[in-house]
């Protein structure tokens, strides 16, 4: 897809902009203060060398409600070049052309073509190697963190540490107190175990996130591919945005980099002990992927670093929204369909001759051992839980390898007016709940684990049978 951009040959090495003579209360303001997009005029894009140019020879505190800059506090301010043609960049031909580039160069070329425009999108884990390889450039660059009150307290020691290492200031993003207040009001502190984390990374992620980059042309991220097989093994080094806007509005509107897509995690370690960077004292406890404190738990050896994040949910739909391109239609949709509104229709899940469509008192009979012939292994599920449709090719295989096998499959579906009963009497957390229902016992066991492949679906039965 292509996008036009302004670009100026004035920023190499130099910074437009410092905030640092800015007053707290207007930085403030000027980021959390208000609904509208940090900073900038909302001009249309034919309009932004105008605003570029204007806003470069303005001293800063001059235009208090402007996009704050976070830079190097030893850049200067230097007089712009002006600023001359309009290109239109073909973004998926650069990130071929960049495919095999390394992280550096790839850094420096976004921050040479967006200049103040362009952001690193930091989490306060690995992707601090972000900020070092922004350093190398030797250009100005700006860092945004996203908030969202859950983080762990040695998250928040790194930050901290990160700014006087560089010398930098993050620009912090905080979610709504209105909306956090009506979710956990009315849902509580950790309702994302019980109905899955999309509300919540909503509320405290994702619309923070989109507010900064209203403020913003293009954004630069820590995704990599090898950092979740399911989702993420196709992002490119650079694309233009598939789901946020930048402050020119609409589709197209922002480009976000991917310096390391294409760097294995163990490389990113490599680099980051060779140039002696700080990191989250989390990663020496066994954490590797880190995100919120509820949502993030350390990892064995020889997990996937995804494992944990969300490890009561399904793999491929790990995703918690900053990246939701990454996740393909069919993930996403299940086999229902979404609509403008965002509701969905749901076909029924598991249609298959070899899955056993319990009712109610089918399942109550089960849970009467008198009545059980043959071992059972049975879902709870509900048709719009895009867990449980993300699951429905593994457990009709399932179904498939175990019929005649004298294990029977089933499922029940068990939101609505069922949710109760399934939660009274059927262990269900949230969806979907695998259960056991071993020949000789009357206790259902609960499948423990959040990996819905084929394998391990079998592995698990045939230790129970
Ligand atoms: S997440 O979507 O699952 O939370 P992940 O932790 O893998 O993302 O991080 C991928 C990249 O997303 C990070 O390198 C960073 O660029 C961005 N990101 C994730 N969390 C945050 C955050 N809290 N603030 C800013 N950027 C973030
Ligand atoms: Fe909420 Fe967990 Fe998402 Fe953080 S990761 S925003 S705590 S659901």
């Amino acid at each position: 897809m292509a996008l036009s951009f302004t670009s100026s040959s004035a920023v190499h090495g130099s910074s437009l902009y410092s905030s640092f003579e800015q007053p707290k209360d207007s930085f403030l303001d000027a980021q959390f203060g208000s609904s509208q997009p940090l900073g900038w005029l909302n001009l249309p894009s034919t309009a932004v060398k105008f605003s570029r140019r204007r806003c470069a020879v303005k001293p800063l505190n001059a235009e208090p409600k402007r996009k704050d800059s976070i830079v190097p506090s030893a850049a200067t301010i230097v007089a712009p070049g002006w600023v001359e043609k309009v290109e239109v960049e073909d973004y998926e031909k650069l990130a071929n052309e960049l495919e095999n580039a390394s992280p550096l160069e790839i850094m420096d070329k976004a921050l040479e073509k967006f200049g103040n425009d362009i952001a690193i999108a930091f989490s306060g884990a690995e992707d601090v190697a972000l900020i070092e390889y922004a350093r190398l450039t030797g250009r100005p660059f700006r860092v945004f963190s996203l908030d969202t009150g859950r983080l762990n307290p040695e998250t928040y020691k790194f930050f901290d540490e990160v700014e006087r290492h560089y010398g930098i200031r993050i620009e912090y993003m905080f979610p709504d107190a209105v909306e956090v207040q009506a979710l956990v009001r009315s849902k509580g502190l950790f309702s994302f175990y019980e109905d899955g984390h999309q509300e919540c990374c909503r509320v405290r992620k994702v619309r923070p996130l989109r507010r900064a980059l209203k403020g913003l042309r293009a954004w630069i991220t820590g995704q990599r591919k090898d950092q979740s097989p399911g989702t993420r093994s196709e992002v490119p080094v650079v694309q233009v945005d598939p789901v946020f806007e930048g402050m020119d509005g609409g589709v197209g509107s922002l480009v976000k980099w991917n310096p390391v897509a294409n760097v294995k995690g163990q490389d990113v370690w490599k680099f980051l002990r060779t140039m002696n960077v700080p990191v989250n004292s989390l990663h020496a406890k066994g954490y590797i992927s880190i995100g919120c404190e509820p949502c993030t738990r350390p990892v064995l050896p020889g997990q996937h670093e995804r494992e944990g994040r969300w490890w009561w949910e399904d793999s491929k739909a790990k995703e918690c929204g900053l990246h939701k391109g990454n996740i393909k239609e069919e993930t996403l949709n299940g086999n229902g369909t979404v609509h403008a509104n965002g509701t969905s229709t749901n076909a029924d899940l598991f249609v298959t001759e070899n899955v056993v469509n319990l009712s109610r008192p089918g399942i109550e009979n089960l849970l009467k051992l008198e009545n059980r012939k043959e071992p059972w292994v049975v879902v709870l599920y509900a048709p719009w839980c895009q867990f449980c449709q993300a699951m429905e090719g593994s457990y009709v295989e399932l179904a498939e390898k175990l019929a005649g096998s004298g294990v029977k499959v089933g499922k029940f579906r068990a939101d609505g007016e069922e949710k109760t009963f399934a939660q009274q009497e059927l262990q269900l957390g949230s969806f979907p709940t695998i259960l056991f229902f071993p020949k000789h016992s009357s206790y259902p066991i609960k499948y423990p684990s959040e990996k819905r492949d084929v394998d391990s679906l079998l592995a698990f039965v045939s230790a129970l049978r």
